[in-house]
């Protein structure tokens, strides 16, 4: 090995260390300790408010900086989540939200289909995310394709390989 590669790991080594105990000391799995039941319970924000494509796109989105800085310009408390929060919007970086639900790109998925044409409720799927106070670490229910197809089953809803795989 070469001494810069040992300098490197020397540094880098340490520096993940912290950032790991960092992590889950606030944030869990995400970057920022963010609180479903503030929002939703507490200040009566609709899940559309901010996963905006929810119910007319295939992916509902996680939102970003531009639309917290609506409502988080400056400290409206002393929380060190929304601190976090603040040298992100102020600076203008993306925050790494990191997607915990996630379907392989090789089968199809859509929440409008769900959403507005099936009619179910975020709650069918997801449980009762608007009552979380930390952020989302796992899914409700594992993303399998037995899972799609028991729901299906029961409802009487397409199990035919290609539905799901285009
Ligand atoms: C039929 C089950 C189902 C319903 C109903 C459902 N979701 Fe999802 N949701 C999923 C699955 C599966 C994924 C992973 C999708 C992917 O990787 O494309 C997901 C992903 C997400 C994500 C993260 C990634 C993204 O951008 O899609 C968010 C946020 C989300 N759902 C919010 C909602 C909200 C809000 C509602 C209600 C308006 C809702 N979901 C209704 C199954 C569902
Ligand atoms: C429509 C206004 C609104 C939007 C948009 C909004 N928030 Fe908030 N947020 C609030 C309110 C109200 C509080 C409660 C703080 C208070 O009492 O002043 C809060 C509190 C917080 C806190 C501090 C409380 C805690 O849990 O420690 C964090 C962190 C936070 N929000 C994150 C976010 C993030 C991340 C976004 C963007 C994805 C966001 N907020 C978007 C209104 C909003
Ligand atoms: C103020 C904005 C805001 C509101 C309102 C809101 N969410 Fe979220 N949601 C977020 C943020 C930010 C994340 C990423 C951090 C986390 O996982 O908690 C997230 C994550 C999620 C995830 C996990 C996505 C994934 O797979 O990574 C689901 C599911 C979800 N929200 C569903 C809901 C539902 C259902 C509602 C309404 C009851 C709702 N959210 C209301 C901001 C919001
Ligand atoms: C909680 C129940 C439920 C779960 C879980 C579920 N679905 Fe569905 N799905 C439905 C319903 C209901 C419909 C019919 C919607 C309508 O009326 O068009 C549907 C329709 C579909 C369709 C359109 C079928 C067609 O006839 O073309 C696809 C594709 C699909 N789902 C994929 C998935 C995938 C992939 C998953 C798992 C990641 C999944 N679904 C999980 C209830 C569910
Ligand atoms: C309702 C949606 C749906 C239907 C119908 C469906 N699949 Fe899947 N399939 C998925 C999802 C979502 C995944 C990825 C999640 C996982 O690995 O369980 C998947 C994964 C797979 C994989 C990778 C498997 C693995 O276990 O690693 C294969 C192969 C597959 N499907 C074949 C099929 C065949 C063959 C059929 C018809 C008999 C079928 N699928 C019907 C949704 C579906």
């Amino acid at each position: 090995m070469k001494i810069k590669q040992v300098i490197l790991i020397g540094l880098l080594l340490p520096a993940s260390l912290v950032f790991a105990y960092l992590n889950g000391r606030d944030g869990g799995s995400q970057p920022i300790a963010y609180n479903h039941n503030m929002h939703v319970q507490e200040n009566d924000m609709e899940c559309l408010d901010c996963h905006v494509y929810a119910e007319d796109g295939a992916r509902a989105s996680i939102p970003n900086v531009e639309l917290c800085r609506d409502c988080h310009e400056e400290a409206s408390t002393e929380s060190e989540a929304e601190a976090a929060l603040l040298s992100y919007v102020n600076d203008n970086r993306r925050i790494p939200w990191r997607q915990i639900n996630v379907v392989p790109d090789y089968a199809y998925f859509s929440h409008r289909r769900h959403v507005k044409l099936g009619e179910l409720d975020c709650v069918a799927c997801h449980g009762e995310v608007g009552e979380m106070v930390k952020p989302v670490s796992e899914p409700f229910q594992e993303v399998t394709m037995d899972w799609c197809m028991d729901c299906h089953e029961a409802r009487n809803v397409s199990n035919d390989c290609y539905a799901c795989h285009r």
